[in-house]
């Protein structure tokens, strides 16, 4: 995919007020340096959203949102990523530069999503022709309207009544096939893909059919659902079938239901159930739970009963983790033997489904009944077993609530936090005296410090003049530091929106949006100390930390590095 040069973004963002961008959606007070408001990422009665002008970030102390303009119209409008910034683009009226756009129109794609909606316009009109195909649908209870709604179509029997009605020419056919909607024999001749098939049609996120999946009328058929091939247009793990339709039914998404099958959404739906989404024949990928969650603050995984629906939900869980920010919740459903959405809302109707969806697993829950399953936690070695299971997983939590319940409970669990590393049962490890980890901590935490300073206010960075001193300090987040020094070198206005977006798929995102939605105590002139200070600190770090490695060798170091170590030593007195 294309990439908007961060030049550009960074001039949007200086072009663009976040105030503004926030104000024209949901009106803001002005209390002091910022601007609140009901947050409108969750039920409150009193404000705790915040707008700050300088930072030109937003934050919910109530739900823990927060992000910059662009990230606002992606979750408030709903946006993906790069038409948020045609959006603001279009307001400060800059164009995005051509080259990037390629993925909202593009070349490629362009003519495949034509052949794709042509194909819908004929499977569509195959429906209204045949009688076999409407009463098969009737039978299982869809009524006209559902069936207009989720554009439901009809692939006739033989060969090639696709391929007669569309592919003209060769450009044509070749359209189709690489659309997916054609096979071809060992002789190399052309047909139709989907034949005496109901077909349901895939959209994407603005409502074009990217692909189709295909169930049998005739049971001796096979395979029962065929889908679309991987395509130009279509990637399965990334999209969710439905979530179209529901985005049109609904004004204000509340949950979404995530079920296996087509005829599990398209059933919810006809009988009052207007909010769920099927996976399309895969697990739920980490592509699926980003959607899901940016689409939804409550998601209800449906699975069936069986040891299969266990580890599809495990899956599911694995992919959620890591996405479960405050404000968002998850829940597991498990099906009786036999049964599915679909016959459980035909017997049930609406109301026993939401019942069920009531009494649903909790996430929390889920993940110790899973991961407790096979220990004894009537043991040390159980208990001590699960703490090392789990440990890796909670660390993906996003700092929050969740995670802090998460730990709480496995603490009560085992009687074993979820951060100290060897269980408190044992004996301390030699790795693991406490003098040891008291001179990692500290250190960690200055970068830290420093860090969070520079998303207080970026142009502190500009104190520091590069070389910096500290660039061959070895520790984790120093890396990060100096990339962010680097940025702000680069554009010393920089605000820590701006900043942000330059760091938007680096893995450390979700951490530097944290700590820039903190609001340190103190004002610049105190910030402007410390972050000296701290400089200072990492500086006397990466001099002793050189001063020890050259010393564990001091055999064998050469003149040079003997000469360094000798003025090492010097600048510590
Ligand atoms: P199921 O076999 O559970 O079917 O497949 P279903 O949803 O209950 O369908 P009906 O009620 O018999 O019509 C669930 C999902 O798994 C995928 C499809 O996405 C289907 O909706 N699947 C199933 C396939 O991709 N291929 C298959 O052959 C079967
Ligand atoms: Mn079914």
């Amino acid at each position: 995919m294309a990439r908007i040069p961060d030049a550009f973004i960074d001039e949007l963002l200086a072009r663009t007020d976040i105030v503004d961008v926030v104000n024209a959606r949901v009106p803001l007070k002005k209390q002091g340096r910022e601007f609140s408001a009901r947050c409108p990422f969750h039920d409150e009665r009193s404000p705790s959203f915040t707008v700050s002008p300088t930072k030109q970030f937003y934050h919910c102390f109530g739900c823990g949102a927060h992000g910059t303009a662009i990230s606002f119209l992606m979750e408030y409008d709903r946006l993906e990523f790069l038409d948020a910034v045609d959006e603001l683009a279009r307001h400060a009226g800059l164009e995005v530069p051509r080259d990037t756009r390629q993925r909202n129109v593009n070349p490629d794609t362009e003519p495949l999503l034509k052949a794709m909606q042509a194909s819908q316009q004929y499977f569509r009109a195959q429906l209204a022709a045949s009688d076999l195909a409407r009463t098969y649908l009737h039978g299982r209870g869809l009524d006209a309207d559902i069936i207009e709604r989720y554009g439901i179509g009809y692939a006739p029997e033989g060969y090639s009544g696709l391929r007669d009605a569309l592919g003209t020419d060769a450009r044509r056919m070749q359209l189709l096939e690489k659309a997916g909607l054609f096979s071809r024999n060992d002789r190399g001749n052309v047909y139709d893909k989907f034949r005496n098939r109901v077909m349901f049609p895939i959209h994407d996120r603005r409502g074009r059919v990217i692909a189709f999946g295909g169930r049998v009328i005739d049971p001796e058929d096979a395979p029962k659902y065929l889908n679309s091939p991987e395509t130009p247009l279509f990637h399965k793990g990334r999209e969710l079938y439905g979530l179209w339709q529901v985005r049109q039914a609904l004004a204000k998404i509340e949950r979404l239901i995530v079920t296996e099958g087509y005829m599990d959404v398209v059933a919810l739906a006809q009988h009052g159930v207007p909010d769920a989404v099927a996976t399309l024949g895969t697990a739920t990928t980490p592509e699926h739970a980003e959607l899901l969650f940016r689409n939804a603050p409550d998601v209800y995984f449906c699975f069936d009963g069986d040891s299969a629906g266990r580890r599809a939900a495990v899956r599911a869980m694995e992919s959620v983790l890591p996405r479960m920010r405050d404000g968002r919740q998850a829940f597991f459903l498990f099906l009786p033997d036999g049964e599915d959405p679909d016959s459980l809302v035909r017997a049930e109707g609406a109301d026993g489904f939401n019942a069920r969806l009531r009494d649903a697993v909790p996430l929390s829950r889920f993940f110790f009944d899973t991961h407790a399953s096979d220990v004894n936690l009537s043991t040390l070695d159980g208990k001590a077993r699960l703490a090392e299971r789990v440990r890796p997983l909670l660390a993906q939590i996003p700092d929050g609530a969740f995670g802090d319940l998460m730990r709480a409970r496995l603490t009560e669990l085992t009687g074993v936090g979820a951060s100290n590393a060897p269980p408190q049962t044992h004996v301390p490890t030699q790795r693991a005296t406490p003098r040891a980890r008291g001179s990692a901590a500290p250190r960690r935490s200055l970068v830290r410090a420093v860090i969070a300073l520079l998303l207080q206010q970026p142009a502190l960075g500009l104190m520091a003049t590069p070389p910096f001193a500290f660039s061959r300090l070895q520790q984790p987040g120093v890396p990060l530091l100096l990339q962010l020094l680097d940025a702000i070198h680069e554009r010393p206005d920089i605000n820590t929106g701006a900043l942000l977006e330059q760091f938007r798929d680096h893995p450390a995102a979700a951490a530097l949006q944290t700590l820039a939605s903190q609001s340190l105590p103190g004002d610049e002139n105190v910030w402007t100390l410390e972050f000296r200070d701290a400089l200072a600190g990492l500086q006397r770090q990466a001099i002793q930390q050189r001063i020890d490695q050259l010393q564990l060798r001091l055999k064998q170091l050469d003149d040079d590095e003997k000469l360094e170590l000798r003025r090492l030593l010097a600048t510590r007195l």
